[in-house]
């Protein structure tokens, strides 16, 4: 069975390098790319990767007008929510790879899919090396009361945690929830210096240049701590196979699912 996809953010960092993977499978097929500035081209002159046949539209409006089972997200956290809204509307099932969507916003997702019966599986990072930071830490998260994460990532990131973080802290709070010797809102001093409080964790974001994506997760006890930590490289490479398997699995869900471990046997 080969699955229809239209991939929006098909000319991006991580986009094209989902888009030439795609290229060469035999069961995934792209019908439609969203690009706002390679409107009306197809995307094998855009990418230079002659397989690719299919058009590029300026709007995913547009795109969705061609019939597909799956639409992937891979643009910005400012539109991804419209996107997915419309892509379930037209009955597709979605992989959401844009980061820095809220958890009010997943709610509302989470909303649509169930009433259109339809899956989103939600992936701040499909690298496997993050998966198993996230069911490692979540095991430390059983033992050991008290965590903070560090975010790093390039200085031209505009959102702040990355979803990789907010992902994490999510998981964690299902777990548990932290207990900070001293709760945050008795900090003496800049309440900022304690970082921001989401899924009731301590997120620290770093960005500078030097850095590409890296999340650090610090368990502490006494006189003994626990640091848990995922560094990606400058290729969009370790996302593809994630992102392929989420393709494949998301039309066995129903609803918002978050994390790649929701398909994987781990
Ligand atoms: N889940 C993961 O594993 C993972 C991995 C890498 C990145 N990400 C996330 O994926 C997102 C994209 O990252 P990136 O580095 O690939 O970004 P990027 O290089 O800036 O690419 C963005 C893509 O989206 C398109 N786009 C932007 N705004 C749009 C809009 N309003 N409507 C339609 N198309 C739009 C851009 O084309 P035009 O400008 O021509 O429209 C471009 O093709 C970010 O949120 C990033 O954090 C997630």
């Amino acid at each position: 069975m080969v699955t229809k996809v239209c991939l929006a953010g098909a000319t991006g960092w991580a986009g094209s390098e989902l888009a030439r993977s795609i290229a060469k499978t035999s069961d995934v097929v792209l019908v439609a790319a969203v690009s706002r500035q390679n409107a009306g081209r197809s995307l094998g002159d855009v990418l230079d990767e002659p397989q690719l046949a299919c058009p590029v539209y300026a709007s995913v409006d547009e795109a969705l007008a061609k019939p597909c089972d799956v639409f992937v997200e891979y643009t910005q956290p400012d539109s991804a929510k419209t996107h997915v809204l419309a892509a379930l509307e037209r009955g597709a099932h979605v992989v959401l790879g844009t980061s820095g969507l809220t958890e009010e916003d997943y709610a509302e997702l989470d909303l649509l899919a169930r009433k259109r019966q339809r899956g989103v599986l939600a992936c701040g990072n499909f690298a496997l090396t993050v998966v198993l930071l996230q069911k490692f830490a979540e095991a430390a998260a059983r033992l050991i009361p008290q965590w903070e994460i560090i975010d790093y990532a390039h200085d031209d990131k505009i959102d702040a945690p990355s979803g990789t973080a907010r992902e994490l802290a999510a998981r964690l709070s299902k777990v548990r929830p932290p207990e900070p010797t001293i709760p945050v809102d008795r900090t003496v001093g800049p309440r900022e210096a304690r970082g921001a409080t989401l899924s009731g964790t301590q997120i620290h974001s770093v960005r500078l240049p030097g850095y590409v994506i890296s999340a650090e997760v610090i368990f502490g006890m006494q006189d003994q701590k626990l640091t848990i930590r995922h560094d990606a490289g400058s290729s969009a490479r370790p996302y593809v196979d994630g992102a392929l398997l989420a393709i494949r699995k998301v039309s066995t869900l129903v609803g918002v699912h978050r994390g790649l471990d929701t398909v994987l046997d781990l």
